[in-house]
């Protein structure tokens, strides 16, 4: 496989010119692995019916292969029946009902940040799914994404870009910092527009009823006027859906996290009170008291929000806003970006505000900030 040291490689981000996506999907006929913008995250793209281009996504990513990947397809797809076709997914195994609501979620959403789960089918390979029965598929909505896959004419894998545990690139250079020394193509689609991965949907066992197993970029309320029901959050097992089958549970809690220990505030800067930081105030006792710390606000003024807490602390912050408006949707657009800001600071820690906020892509900012401030011991080893 591939050794960065005696084969040097240094990627190249290429603009998407025809003639660029033209060379990169014959790379991935020849089972490479490439740098993919799309519209959430960017991805390592191979291709999907290839069990030597799905062993290098995972050996490039240092990925265990016990957790599944995401096929994405061309937009030339317009139903389940022609996913079948495609000898990706096994109707038979999917009930009258049940396909009514996926075709509605599939008319609704598709190309888009949704990735359902579906019963696989024998054309696609064991390694891609983790020997699960089911099978992730998205359609992105990029692109760049969808002239990749259709100039390579066959459906890709792709996890996010980064390597395994890290945080996930919305950007070209991004992926260059991460595997750069690993992969020889990224092409370039500028910043992605949702910035946090697809949300992830599956159907209960034998039952209409579906399951949200990832918050992403496709808000919960935008699912729920689709289907013309509620939906039961709080059945997000854990963001991978995965619980029963990963060997030691909680093994991938920590994921999205930047180098530094992340740490959540017990409340967003603008309420917190000297009282609220007593227990926060005692771990910071082992960092110099003149060494900067850094914060992520997810909304408003950062210099007058570092100014705040830099009193409460009597530290001195250097904090970021993913949004100085209040957005929910710009603040998760920022988020990978901004993690990855405040990493470069290098300081000791990094603070962040929790997200409450149950609308929009709150939910699934609020599973990142909680994945990246968990304990990363486990998957390092
Ligand atoms: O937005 C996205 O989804 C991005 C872009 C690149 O498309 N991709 C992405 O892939 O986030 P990745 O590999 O970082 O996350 C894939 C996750 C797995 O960790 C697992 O949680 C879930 O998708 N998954 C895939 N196949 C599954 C299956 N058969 N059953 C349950 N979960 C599955
Ligand atoms: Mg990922």
């Amino acid at each position: 496989m591939i050794d960065p040291i005696k084969d040097q490689i240094k990627a190249q981000i290429l603009a998407p010119s025809p003639e660029n996506i033209a060379q990169v999907a014959k790379a991935l006929l020849q089972d490479e692995v490439v740098g993919m913008p799309t519209e959430t995250v960017y991805g390592l793209a191979g291709n999907a019916r290839s069990p030597i281009a799905l062993a290098r996504i995972f050996s490039t990513k240092e990925r265990p292969t016990f957790d599944p990947l995401i096929i994405h397809v061309s937009t030339q797809v317009q139903s389940l029946e022609h996913l079948a076709q495609l000898n990706l997914i096994d109707l038979q195994k999917i009930s009258t009902s049940q396909r009514g609501i996926l075709e509605t979620l599939i008319r609704e959403f598709w190309p888009g940040p949704l990735t359902l789960i579906l019963p696989k089918a024998q054309g696609v390979p064991d390694l891609a799914t983790s020997g699960l029965p089911t099978v992730g598929v998205r359609m992105p909505a990029h692109p760049v994404a969808q002239a990749l896959i259709d100039a390579a004419g066959c459906p890709l894998a792709a996890p996010s870009a980064n390597r395994f545990g890290r945080i996930s690139p919305t950007t070209a250079q991004a992926v260059m910092s991460e595997l750069g020394d690993r992969i020889h193509w990224i092409l370039d689609g500028g910043s992605c527009s949702v910035g946090v991965e697809s949300t992830i949907i599956g159907l209960k066992p034998d039952s209409d009823e579906i399951q949200v197993l990832r918050p992403g970029g496709l808000a919960p309320e935008q699912l729920e006027r689709a289907l013309g029901k509620s939906i039961d959050l709080n059945s997000t097992t854990n963001s991978h859906g995965l619980s029963s089958l990963i060997q030691a549970p909680g093994m991938l809690e920590s994921h999205y996290a930047p180098s530094q220990p992340l740490v959540l505030l017990p409340k967003v800067v603008q309420e917190l009170n000297s009282y609220d930081l007593e227990e926060l105030k005692k771990q910071l006792l082992i960092i110099p008291p003149d060494a900067p710390i850094g914060a992520l606000y997810l909304g408003g003024d950062p210099q007058l929000l570092s100014q705040k807490l830099g009193e409460l602390l009597k530290r001195v912050i250097l904090g970021r806003s993913l949004s100085f408006k209040g957005d929910l949707s710009e603040a998760a657009q920022n988020l990978f970006q901004e993690m990855r800001n405040l990493e470069a600071l290098q300081t000791p820690i990094i603070l962040a505000e929790p997200c409450f906020h149950q609308t929009g892509l709150g939910f699934a900012i609020a599973d990142r900030l909680k994945r990246a401030s968990a304990p990363k011991a486990l998957h390092k080893s």
